[in-house]
């Protein structure tokens, strides 16, 4: 028997499972700003369905209408249809088009995206190829957190950040939570975040930025307040006293080796800035911005053949690296909570 799924219905099943599947949807909004834009994507997409139906329905009117051959007809009349296409080809289009500006106006204009004079952002996220270094900014040292790629907020609370870029021209984008923007070197722009359901909301690179443009997600991390504040709180400390002789080993390793050139983890000598702040790293729930879970296969792997997972990117594939030494930095690093 034949499969007589029509497309019709697969393109409906694919809309409506975009919406549910965990995936980033501009559909499922987490906060106000996404909710309104939400909202205008909807009514956009059902005023130009409606637009594409009316025009199926005209051309297939027309064609039902032409009989015979072109030879048994005279050459069609050339004059007439003005009204058609004054209204349909004119008329019609200037009104729909201006009314869906006019409400992306009012849209955008009810989230600026900061408040002018008095601004201070919260956090500060600086676009690497391919990832995303996130400092939150605070009065005291105590307040001053740098993490990567895992950017915690508090529910029901305006989040202020700033982006810049340290290399090429990339785009912030969480769809569940607001629109885009550009981040582009030289220039400072913002966005300003309010989540008011908690949760984790997938976000990514919306500009093309070279070759792993793809693998440079990151995610927010929605939590009440109390709980944002205890997670910042232990973000702000240093990196842990190694547990045990093996993480001490690793701890060794890591500072001594290639590790420490890059790579900062608060509290011991590695104090770089090339790749991303480790000192938490076992906090966070993915690797390589996003695109690996955060286990000790992957880490391992990750430390080994990071030019095979993400080709281009700056991590070295640390070859010498194996056996009981890598055993030791992949513990080292999982204690890292
Ligand atoms: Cu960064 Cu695309």
């Amino acid at each position: 028997m034949r499969d007589r799924t029509s497309p019709l219905a697969l393109f409906a099943a694919a809309l409506l499972l975009s919406g549910c599947s965990g995936r980033p949807s501009v559909f499922s909004p987490g906060g106000p700003a996404a909710r309104s834009i939400g909202n205008l994507g909807a009514w956009v997409v059902i005023v130009l369905s409606v637009v594409a139906a009316v025009m199926m329905v005209l051309i297939l009117v027309a064609a039902g209408r032409r009989r015979g051959t072109l030879e048994e007809h005279e050459p069609v009349g050339v004059g007439g249809g003005q009204t058609w296409i004054l209204v349909g080809g004119f008329g019609v289009p200037v009104v729909i088009l201006f009314a869906i500006f006019a409400s992306s106006l009012v849209t955008e204009s009810r989230f600026p995206l900061h408040d002018g004079q008095h601004y201070k952002p919260d956090i500060r996220i600086i676009a690497r190829q391919w990832w995303w270094e996130v400092k939150y900014t605070g009065d005291g040292p105590d307040q001053q957190v740098t993490t990567a790629n895992e950017i915690h907020i508090p529910t029901n609370w305006p989040v202020e950040i700033e982006l810049e870029s340290r290399d090429v021209i990339h785009s912030f984008w969480v769809p569940s939570l607001h629109g885009k923007v550009d981040v582009v070197p030289g220039r400072e722009n913002h966005i300003r975040l309010v989540a008011d359901t908690p949760g984790r909301y997938q976000g990514m690179c919306a500009e093309y930025c070279g070759t792993q443009h793809t693998n440079m997600g990151f995610v927010i991390v929605a939590e009440p307040l109390e709980q944002y504040e205890k997670w910042r709180a232990h973000q702000a400390e240093p990196a842990l006293a190694e547990a045990d002789p093996m993480a001490a080993h690793g701890k060794q390793i890591f500072e001594t080796k290639a590790c420490g050139l890059c790579h900062t983890i608060r509290g011991t000598r590695a104090m770089a800035d090339v790749g991303p702040d480790l000192t938490h790293l076992a906090s966070r729930s993915a690797i390589a911005a996003n695109s690996f879970p955060n286990s000790r296969a992957w880490l391992e792997a990750w430390v080994t053949h990071a030019q095979s997972l993400k080709p281009g990117n700056q991590m070295p594939d640390l070859a010498e690296m194996r056996g009981d030494e890598l055993q030791a930095v992949a513990h080292y690093l999982e204690s890292l909570q």
